[in-house]
């Protein structure tokens, strides 16, 4: 039966939802400063600004895992991300270190796009298809299961941030690979690398059957049939507009974009990298960004003091809905509670699958330190 609970926000005490930005910001504040060296928060980028100004650190999901290590002191870590960034978190995470997720609603539609049981059947008719010569690369935006799996196949994980080191490096264990969950992703990595188009194939986990072009022993690259709702609304069409609109404009875009958006593009790369673009650009350029909502206002914003200017690649983009649950009464409730030495919406990944899905987090972090 269909979870409708998945749909909403997390429930929490009504007193929380009533009260102003000013009172939760001070349970916040208030909070925050008792449990001191204690807690760690950390933040995606696309987090609203309002979560990003009490984030200890901000990044994209490549830095973020790369931060754990740094706060061994912290007894708990509030992830203000998605619920597969908070799984990663706590595999890297110490022993006894907590990690809390504040709206255990906040999940990522990307990655429920691949589950453990549906990867199970698509490896079982590629290695009868390919015969050993496939190795599993998921991105991060999987659950802990699906790193598991791929961790017992001797795959690795890859962010958007390192995608062309890692794969590269599958591509000298393995003669092709199955990336998932996102085909974007995986497409435009593979492209970037040399492979072209017609050596691509899609696993299509929905039907359980393979599509390619040519040659079936030819195909390098098995591609999921997984996107990100967020950056599958960007279209050529937008590019084509904004440059019609401003002649000298430059388009950025996250590789988890459409090939042909990534084409069109000026450049492209993971959240930090366009941030990173966005500020060496100089006063009067332009810039169109297409990635989630929040961070291209936040750059807005940044950069205006500049006179950079930052467009929205598509004005009438949809933000990321599961980034935005993260809200403030849900971080001060979360505080409150955890003051009060009640710990609400932990989140431990089993032992036996954190012992497999980190030999994949492990060889990613070791290929970019
Ligand atoms: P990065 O953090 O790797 O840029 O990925 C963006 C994203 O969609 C996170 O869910
Ligand atoms: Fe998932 Fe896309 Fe949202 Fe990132 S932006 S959490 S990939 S749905």
């Amino acid at each position: 039966m269909l979870d409708l609970k998945a749909f909403e926000k997390q429930v929490i005490p009504v007193m929380y939802d009533k009260a102003d930005t000013a009172d939760l910001k001070e349970i916040i504040r208030r909070q925050k400063k008792k449990l001191g060296e204690k807690l760690v928060l950390l933040a995606h980028h696309y987090q609203k600004d309002d979560i990003v100004e009490w984030a200890d650190e901000v990044g994209d999901s490549l830095e973020l895992a790369k931060k754990i290590s740094k706060y061994k002191q912290a007894e708990t870590i509030i992830f203000c991300g998605v619920h597969f960034m908070a799984e990663t978190a706590d595999m890297l995470a110490g022993k006894t270190q907590k990690v809390l997720l504040p709206d255990m609603s906040a999940g990522c539609s990307m990655a429920d796009m691949a589950s453990v049981a549906q990867l199970q059947v698509a490896w079982k008719k590629l290695e009868a298809l390919f015969d050993g010569t496939t190795l599993p690369v998921t991105y991060i935006n999987s659950t802990a299961e699906v790193k598991a799996f791929v961790g017992k196949h001797g795959g690795v994980t890859v962010t958007s941030g390192n995608a062309k080191e890692v794969v590269s490096w599958a591509f000298t264990k393995k003669r092709r690979i199955l990336f998932l969950p996102d085909q974007h992703l995986g497409r435009n990595t593979a492209y970037l690398l040399g492979i072209p188009l017609k050596q691509m194939a899609m696993w299509h986990p929905a039907t359980k059957d393979l599509s390619y072009e040519e040659n079936l022993q030819d195909i390098r690259v098995i591609l999921w049939e997984g996107f990100c709702s967020v950056h599958q609304q960007f279209t050529p069409l937008q590019v084509e507009r904004m440059r019609k609109l401003f002649p000298d404009i430059k388009v950025i875009v996250h590789p988890e974009c459409r090939r042909d958006v990534v084409d069109l593009a000026d450049d492209f790369g993971s959240t930090a990298k366009l941030i990173k673009l966005a500020y060496k650009a100089k006063s009067g350029e332009r810039l169109a960004i297409g990635t989630d909502n929040n961070l291209v206002e936040r750059l807005q914003k940044e950069m205006a003091k500049k006179e950079v200017f930052i467009h929205f690649l598509n004005p009438m983009a949809c933000a990321c809905l599961t980034m935005n649950r993260i809200d403030l009464a849900h971080l001060a409730w979360i505080l409150d509670e955890l003051v009060a030495g009640r710990v609400q919406n932990q989140i431990t990944v089993l032992d036996e699958t954190t012992k497999w899905a980190k030999l994949t987090l492990d060889k990613m972090l070791e290929l970019t330190k």
